[in-house]
């Protein structure tokens, strides 16, 4: 069975003495819910916080030092290994810093820093060739959604984004969010009934690249406005294993919120 995954993706916010609050703020709501604890155990719940690449090192310390049971990711990584790229990092780095995960193709990403689906190509075959799990993000704009081109969009980026990824590398390695672009940070989410459409064609798409069993063991994220008082429309879903969350990932509490709205 499919655990939930809940991800925090704080964008460019909490630096690394907020984070270090937030880590402490957070290890309390944590440690204080039972059913937290317990669904973190038994491998139902999965809890993932995405800071940006200048709080991860604090924030892997918080994590070790209060023995929070959370995974850690990157927002961002650059494809090389190392070399003359100022400003950039490698997913080495990232690994040394503490991650497990990073999240690949963020819509912010592709829309405000101009990464195309080639570029993305080549950071997903970097992460994984160093272990690393790719939250791979996928979603449309407003005006395609209007002229019906959503499938045609979701097909693209996932097929020219994974080329070349092979089904041993595609396990347990790739997680994929449905992030509609018109619905992040803009207070409007996708109906739950449209989201688990595009869902569950993502689980085709899976299927039909990777095979029936990837299909139906990948973990696909939906993430645009999710808030502690929709989350549970979303989670209800057959296809929708979880949520990727900006804005309402900033707070420890209303964090949290979503966090026990899922278990
Ligand atoms: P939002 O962002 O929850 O603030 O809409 C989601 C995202 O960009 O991952």
């Amino acid at each position: 069975m499919r655990g939930k995954f809940i991800a925090g993706n704080w964008k460019m916010a909490n630096g690394p003495i907020m984070a270090k609050d937030y880590m402490l703020r957070f290890a309390d709501l944590f440690f204080k819910s039972e059913n937290a604890i317990k669904s973190v155990k038994n491998e139902r719940l999965k809890i993932a916080i995405f800071p940006p690449s200048i709080s991860l090192s604090d924030i892997n310390y918080e994590k070790v030092k209060t023995g929070l049971p959370i995974v850690l990711g990157a927002q961002n990584m650059h494809w090389e290994k190392n070399g003359a790229y100022t400003g950039e990092i490698s997913a080495q780095m990232l690994i040394e810093a503490g991650c497990s995960h990073v999240i690949i193709g963020h819509s912010e990403r592709r829309t405000l820093f101009n990464e195309t689906n080639e570029i993305l190509n080549k950071k997903i075959a970097s992460a994984i060739e160093e272990d690393l799990t790719i939250v791979f993000c996928v979603g449309e704009h407003l005006e395609e959604r209007e002229s019906k081109e959503t499938y045609a969009v979701i097909r693209e980026q996932f097929l020219e984004g994974l080329r070349g990824i092979k089904t041993s590398q595609f396990s347990k390695k790739i997680i994929i969010a449905y992030e509609p672009i018109w619905a992040i940070g803009s207070g409007i989410t996708a109906n739950s009934c449209d989201a688990q459409n595009v869902c569950s064609f993502i689980r085709e798409l899976i299927s039909e690249s990777f095979g029936e069993n990837e299909g139906s063991k990948s973990i696909i994220l939906y993430g645009g406005s999710v808030k502690s008082n929709n989350t549970k429309s979303f989670l209800c879903e057959k296809d929708i294993d979880g949520v990727l969350v900006g804005g309402a990932s900033v707070s420890p509490d209303s964090f949290f919120d979503i966090i026990k709205t899922s278990i």
